[in-house]
């Protein structure tokens, strides 16, 4: 499923990655000098903000992906992956459920130049991955059914991706066509990016990115609500990554922009 091509004769090191600046927001060293620069630019304009919101959407995933599979959600998609970062969601999932299936898919070649580090999962479980663009649902969902069981429950995740994909670009139509595919009882989970906080800040952050050729959208959490449009919210509803069931002690003061749910179809 991962393709046979050495992945690193494609990473382009000449402008930052999305998956690479976010992993230097976390402290990774799988990035270059290229994404070391713009995390520093977005981190001086924002206040610091975009790190803390990195590592308190990567908590976000932690506690989403273990309520889903203490509540007996067995298989995963997780479309927009990132670089292998410890505990990874396939490490959640099969702590709780050693049998768990997990799909990662990402479109980034440095990502699939580290999937190593995300197949490494449980005797019991399956965990592949699928180098596609989520902008091709239909794609997805074919790679992903090697090994998911779609007339199964499934939790779709989302994860800080959609803020990649403007409205125009098909945001909408891509979460309607692989949300379309799933059976009663799977889940959304989506977490991305907002203004509704700290409109300056993450202004200069957009036009940060901007500079560097990444297109970034910020949206409203009514916005952010019409993703999950025929699907029953869960408690706490749409709300910042860190206020979505908080188990840790907060990691700093103010705002995270960046807002997570997650929807069940019934
Ligand atoms: C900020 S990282 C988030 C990683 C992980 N989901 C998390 O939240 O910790 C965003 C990821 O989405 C990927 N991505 C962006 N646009 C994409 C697309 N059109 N198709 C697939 N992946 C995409 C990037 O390559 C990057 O790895």
């Amino acid at each position: 499923m991962t393709g046979t091509e050495p992945a690193a004769q494609y990473i382009d090191t000449t402008r930052p990655h999305p998956a690479r600046v976010y992993d230097w927001f976390l402290g990774g060293k799988d990035n270059y000098p290229v994404d070391e620069r713009l995390g520093r630019q977005i981190a001086a304009v924002d206040g610091g903000g975009a790190p803390r919101a990195a590592r308190a959407n990567r908590a976000f995933m932690h506690r989403v992906t273990r309520a889903l599979a203490e509540d007996g959600v067995r298989q995963f998609l997780d479309v927009g992956t990132g670089i292998p970062t410890e505990p990874n969601l396939h490490q959640i999932a099969q702590s709780v459920a050693p049998d768990a299936r997990v799909v990662y898919v990402d479109n980034d070649p440095i990502v699939l130049a580290h999937a190593g580090a995300l197949l490494r999962g449980t005797p019991e479980g399956v965990t592949e991955y699928a180098q596609a663009d989520a902008r091709e649902p239909h794609a997805i969902l074919e790679q992903a059914a090697h090994v998911l069981d779609f007339p199964r429950p499934v939790a779709l995740s989302l994860i800080a991706l959609l803020h990649f994909v403007a409205d125009e670009d098909g945001a909408h139509e891509l979460v309607s066509a692989l949300v379309d595919a799933l059976a009663p009882g799977s889940c959304l989970v989506l977490s991305m990016m907002t203004a509704d906080f700290e409109p300056e800040n993450v202004e200069k952050g957009i036009a940060a990115y901007a500079a560097g050729g990444v297109t970034l959208v910020a949206r409203s959490r009514a916005e952010v609500a019409a993703f999950f449009r025929g699907l029953e919210l869960l408690e706490p509803g749409v709300v910042p990554v860190d206020a979505w069931r908080p188990a840790e002690a907060p990691d700093g003061a103010g705002p995270v922009s960046l807002y997570g749910a997650v929807g069940r179809k019934r």
